[in-house]
């Protein structure tokens, strides 16, 4: 898993008046709003003796009580109040006390968390045009997938698993498994894909209107790939090229843990525009979800490998995208920003609870009861423990 990333921690409008746990990177998290509506991030493991904060209470001063001895701490993890000692400096009666605060963004109905020392290095967050776009409706989804967050988002990123676990198969051509051409374009923090797939619109329900007759078209197909929140976005002209008609998803999956997944989906459409079309949508849409999460859940490792796949074929054409992923990831994991398992399961067994680092480490690194989770040392390559590429 990987730190100096923004990550979706939670839907807009599942944070309230209440603080909100999240589990992210195998580490617990609180979620809070300050009185004006600002989302804050915290880790969620009080440095006084480990009470859980989001069992706490948000107080008017934008800063939030431990429930265990009620120390509070504000959005920027500073100890405003040891209770017990309310007309004390924090600072003179436990000094150094503090908690690790991670950047927060509100984009797109979701809250962002960035997870990381190095925010002044983060890769943005996806652009989403079709937000604040009246021509566009959407629809929105979240859910847990018991598989690593490689496995959770190659079941999207793949063109073979189209037509063999969507039946969207390419036409036209001798063999319908195999992708058509495509153009990749690789950038600093993802990649773009192009393809004219031919497809057919599935039968039964409304969209079954959006066509005459039940011949495959070539329809316009882009992919995207983005680090910040491990995005994924696609867009379909359905109905063939050049029949304006779009669908469109964000898909944004969250390492809970090594083999866990929080995955969250936006769906855009600009067509049949009628609000109570709005549960076909997401049914159509879901069907293919439930298919790449079947796949995805059954497969093995279930822990995240640590890099390409050492059990694994990839044949390099149809696999350019998922080698493009394991690219971007390697950069990563030479600045340093890999989270270390083996050392940190080593660590565990120490009994002391460790978490992510957050920006204000850099400038004061010392004093934090809670370490940072081990990583591995900058420049460090694939090659060796990762096997082959
Ligand atoms: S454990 Fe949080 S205040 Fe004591
Ligand atoms: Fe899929």
């Amino acid at each position: 898993m990987f730190t100096n990333v923004w990550y979706v921690a939670a839907r807009s409008e599942d944070l309230n008046e209440k603080p909100l746990k999240v589990r992210m990177l195998g580490c617990d998290f609180v979620l809070y709003r300050e009185p004006g509506g600002r989302a804050v991030c915290l880790s969620n493991v009080c440095p006084h003796r480990g009470g859980s904060l989001a069992n706490g209470k948000c107080k008017d001063d934008g800063s939030i009580a431990c429930p265990y001895h009620a120390w509070s701490f504000n959005g920027e993890g500073k100890c405003t109040e040891i209770a017990s000692r309310r007309d004390e400096n924090p600072q003179d009666v436990a000094p150094g006390v503090k908690i690790d605060a991670y950047p927060t963004e509100e984009k797109y109905g979701l809250i962002w968390a960035f997870l990381g020392d190095e925010p002044e290095s983060a890769a943005p967050i996806i652009d989403m045009p079709e937000y604040n776009d009246d021509g566009f409706r959407s629809t929105t989804h979240s859910e847990v997938w018991e598989t690593n967050y490689h496995w959770a988002k190659f079941s999207n990123l793949d063109l073979v698993h189209l037509p063999v676990v969507h039946g969207i198969e390419f036409q036209n051509q001798d063999n319908p498994i195999a992708p058509p051409p495509f153009e990749l374009t690789e950038g600093d923090d993802g990649f773009d894909l192009v393809y004219y797939p031919t497809s057919r619109i599935r039968k039964g329900g409304e969209w079954e209107k959006l066509r005459d007759g039940d011949e495959a078209r070539k329809v316009k197909s882009r992919m995207k790939f983005r680090v910040a929140g491990i995005s994924l976005y696609g867009k379909v002209e359905i109905g063939g090229v050049g029949s304006g008609m779009h669908n469109v998803f964000y898909e944004f999956s969250t390492p809970i843990d090594e083999q866990t997944t929080a995955m969250h989906y936006i769906f855009f459409r600009d067509f049949m525009l009628q609000p109570e079309l709005d549960k076909e949508h997401l049914k159509r849409n879901l069907m293919q979800v439930r298919q790449d999460k079947a796949i995805a859940e059954a497969q093995q490792p279930r822990i995240a490998p640590v890099g390409p796949d050492p059990n694994g074929f990839y044949t390099y054409d149809e696999d350019s995208e998922i080698q493009l992923y394991w690219n971007l990831m390697a950069r990563m994991r030479e600045r340093g920003w890999q989270i270390d398992r083996k050392a940190w399961t080593e660590a565990l067994a120490d009994g002391r609870y460790r978490t992510i680092p957050s920006p204000v480490r850099k400038k004061d690194p010392k004093g934090w009861v809670h370490e940072a989770v081990p990583r591995y040392a900058r420049g460090t390559t694939f090659d060796g423990d990762a096997g082959k590429k």
